[in-house]
């Protein structure tokens, strides 16, 4: 075996709630989907809710030993004030099922969406809001009990730019100063979860971290490549420790704070120019065109980015893990190619130091992809959406095998 992983090396796989577990009646996205508002409608996603155990079954079966998901914040409080204990259950008999299967649980509170109760009041654009969000940290504590590795939100930063800035997401609104509040909040929201959360989880963030490379050689595009990395991948990150956020017009005072760990999600990388508009910040990025072949989101592959993410998160001293990365295709062939490829690039960050402890696949199966609906296949489990049935793909198996071995073969 020519790679093998330390032994401690999680490997996993990733889902979130809205994607997969269906009628996930209470949430802004569903809201949005009912009216119209949204493409595509998630409706029974793949059924999770009823069928948790065949897919935890499955995920023992293939022998992965770590699953990444998320706690649907609208399930627990659907409406103001309004505790659901029979969703408390259920989630509930989710870990235990995972603890009993020996899957270690990597667990998110707020994985993109909210309780539409919630967002009617103005969510996270309003700081006096942060106390619902600590009502749902309070029971989350209870909740999790058994778990170890706990993130309070998955990719801050592309909720702020999908919902606030492109208002291509839920709540479609369009304003910069509004974004960077939001920023702001969730980091005081980060901060009180921290707070309440220490010691008894680690407790830490998980940050999509896309590649920013300069679109040519030019001191301007280099310049505005800076500019759109430290805005988007490090200024969050950073607030976490300094108690400063800066937004792109202002910097906003948070709470010091700290991260037991830095969930890392990759997937490509962006291209960066210069641009004169001051609206977007003096730079245009887009997605690097740095493979011929393209995935269903046309996305380029990049595997040794996923190196550089590493390298750059490590800034923080922190441990990290691989909360996400994987390809949409049909091709499954190719999704064997891609985690192997990343997987040799994430062995090769270990064996030169850093401090990387557990990769997650995204995803377990196939599932709703917001915006694009069902059409993106990132599973390594084929859902046939008409009967639910589930099908591992032969990626299932190889993934499996890697996992078991904590290698990879020649
Ligand atoms: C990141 C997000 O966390 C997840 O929800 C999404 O499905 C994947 N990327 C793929 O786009």
């Amino acid at each position: 075996m020519k790679i093998k992983f330390p032994e401690y090396f999680l490997f996993g796989t990733a889902t979130a709630a809205h994607q997969i577990e269906g009628n996930n009646k209470w949430n802004d996205w569903w809201y949005y989907e009912q009216i119209g508002k949204l493409p595509y409608k998630s409706g029974k996603a793949c059924n999770h809710w009823e069928l948790y155990k065949e897919d935890i079954n499955l995920m023992a079966e293939l022998g992965y030993n770590a699953y990444r998901f998320s706690i649907e914040w609208s399930r627990l409080f659907p409406e103001e004030g309004n505790f659901n204990e029979e969703a408390f259950n259920r989630y509930r008999e989710i870990i235990d099922l995972l603890l009993e299967k020996g899957i270690t649980p990597n667990v998110t509170l707020h994985h993109f969406t909210s309780p539409l109760w919630f967002m009617k009041k103005g969510g996270f654009a309003r700081e006096e809001n942060l106390k619902y969000w600590e009502q749902y940290v309070d029971k989350a504590a209870d909740l999790l009990k058994g778990v170890k590795i706990v993130a309070t939100f998955n990719e801050p930063m592309v909720y702020v730019m999908m919902g606030y800035l492109t208002a291509y997401w839920p709540p479609f609104v369009k304003s910069p100063f509004k974004a960077f509040r939001v920023a702001s909040n969730l980091l005081k929201a980060h901060a009180l979860a921290y707070d309440t959360l220490r010691g008894k989880f680690d407790v830490g963030i998980v940050k999509n971290i896309p590649i920013m490379l300069p679109a040519s050689e030019s001191e301007r595009d280099k310049k505005a490549a800076q500019k759109a990395d430290y805005l988007f991948n490090w200024s969050f990150l950073d607030a976490i420790w300094s108690g400063r956020y800066k937004g792109a017009f202002k910097s906003y005072k948070v709470p010091e704070s700290d991260a037991d760990f830095i969930g890392i999600n990759y997937y490509t990388a962006s291209e960066v120019k210069h641009s004169w508009n001051p609206l977007k910040f003096f730079f245009d990025a887009k997605l690097a065109d740095l493979s011929e072949r393209k995935t269903q989101m046309g996305w380029s592959v990049y595997p040794e980015g996923i190196y550089k993410a590493i390298k750059a998160v490590s800034r923080y001293g922190k441990p990290m893990y691989i909360t996400e990365n994987g390809i949409a295709t049909l091709d499954d062939e190719w999704r064997v190619e891609f985690i192997i490829q990343h997987l040799q690039y994430v062995y090769k960050a270990i064996e030169d130091g850093y401090d990387v402890n557990g990769y997650f696949y995204w995803s377990l199966m196939d599932n709703y992809e917001w915006r694009e609906g069902f059409e993106p296949r990132f599973g390594l489990i084929e859902i046939d959406y008409e009967t639910f049935e589930r099908k591992p793909r032969k990626s299932a198996y190889v993934y499996g095998e890697i996992a078991q071995k904590k290698g990879i073969k020649e």
